[in-house]
């Protein structure tokens, strides 16, 4: 398959713009997908280490090294392979329009599929494992936390009253009948929110994020950056956490005659909001709407 019709890059320009031209380096691609943002590292003349753990994604080009691990393993992966610092790095989180659209990986509400959602293909949980195994209790934590749900308890308790649930149709509609009919109309499909918190969960997603920016953000080399994408409040609550911390100064009250906490920022915010795609490229490419991007600079020492 041609990789454009695998997955569009999203915000490539701001992506390139940040990572096109620090020093010549090594880049990591934390979330290879179609390879379209890699490719355009690659061309500009980074040595491109990629991460997916995704069997399926098409096989690079030259001066992509793909490695077929979650980017939680990043750390021991670099290891591995020799990489000590590195230049950059970007993270473009989630699925690719080519897993939401293989209606047998179960990742769509839309599309008749198994409960799957597994990206890696033969992880020992599948979102059939939840719906159809955990307790009732363990199901509403997993909505209300990872999908931010209001119905959280109703929809738990109708989907362990419907087992077993077959596939992703019959899931999306024991939600849809669980959700009070006056707020099914608002908010997008009823099950959106159940079907993110079930792939955040199969996936271990907030866990890999966190791994996964500790791992590149201890690698960064001095005017290094670090670029993530998001797609929910979620993560994105994840990465500005984490990017502020690096780029916390100094934590002594203003009173004091001279620094005694020691600390010195690590990195610089270039980013003080997300960036959102334009309208142009959300007009063109609908999957890049909820897209949010923010990036650090490593400081030198
Ligand atoms: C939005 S797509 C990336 C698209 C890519 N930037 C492009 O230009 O084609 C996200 C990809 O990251 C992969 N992925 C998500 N979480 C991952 C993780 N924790 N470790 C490795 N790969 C992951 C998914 O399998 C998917 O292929």
């Amino acid at each position: 398959m041609h990789h454009s019709t695998y997955h569009r890059p999203v915000m490539a320009g701001e992506v390139m713009r940040l990572l096109g031209d620090v020093e010549r380096g090594t880049v990591i691609d934390a979330t290879y997908g179609g390879g379209g943002h890699a490719t355009l590292l690659a061309e500009a003349g980074h040595r491109v280490v990629a991460f997916d753990r995704d069997p399926d994604v098409p096989a690079p080009g030259p001066g992509i090294t793909l490695v077929p691990r979650p980017f939680g393993e990043m750390g021991d992966a670099l290891d591995e392979l020799g990489v000590g610092a590195i230049a950059g790095a970007l993270f473009d989180l989630g699925v690719s329009s080519h897993q939401l659209d293989e209606g047998e990986r179960g990742f769509s509400y839309r599309d008749p599929g198994p409960l799957d959602m597994r990206m890696d293909r033969h992880g020992a949980t599948s979102a059939g494992t939840i719906v159809n195994e955990w307790p009732e209790a363990d199901i509403a934590r997993v909505l209300r936390d990872f999908g931010e749900e209001r119905f959280s308890r109703r929809i738990a308790s109708a989907i362990v009253a419907a087992r077993p649930i077959a596939d992703t149709v019959a899931l999306s509609r024991i939600v849809t009948d669980a959700i009070p009919a006056a707020t099914r109309r608002t908010g997008g499909h009823p099950a959106r929110r159940t079907f993110q918190a079930l792939r955040i969960a199969v996936n271990d997603e907030l866990g890999e994020l966190q791994r996964g920016l500790d791992a590149a953000l201890a690698r960064l080399a001095e005017g290094g950056r670090c670029v993530v994408i998001s797609y929910h409040s979620l993560e994105d609550r994840i990465v500005k956490r984490r990017f502020a911390e690096e780029a916390t100064g100094c934590v002594c009250p203003p009173e004091f005659p001279t620094c005694q906490c020691g600390r010195t920022a690590r990195a610089t915010l270039l980013t003080r909001k997300p960036i959102r795609p334009s309208e142009q490229e959300v007009a063109s490419n609908p999957r890049a709407r909820s897209a949010l991007l923010r990036a650090v600079e490593r400081n030198a020492a």
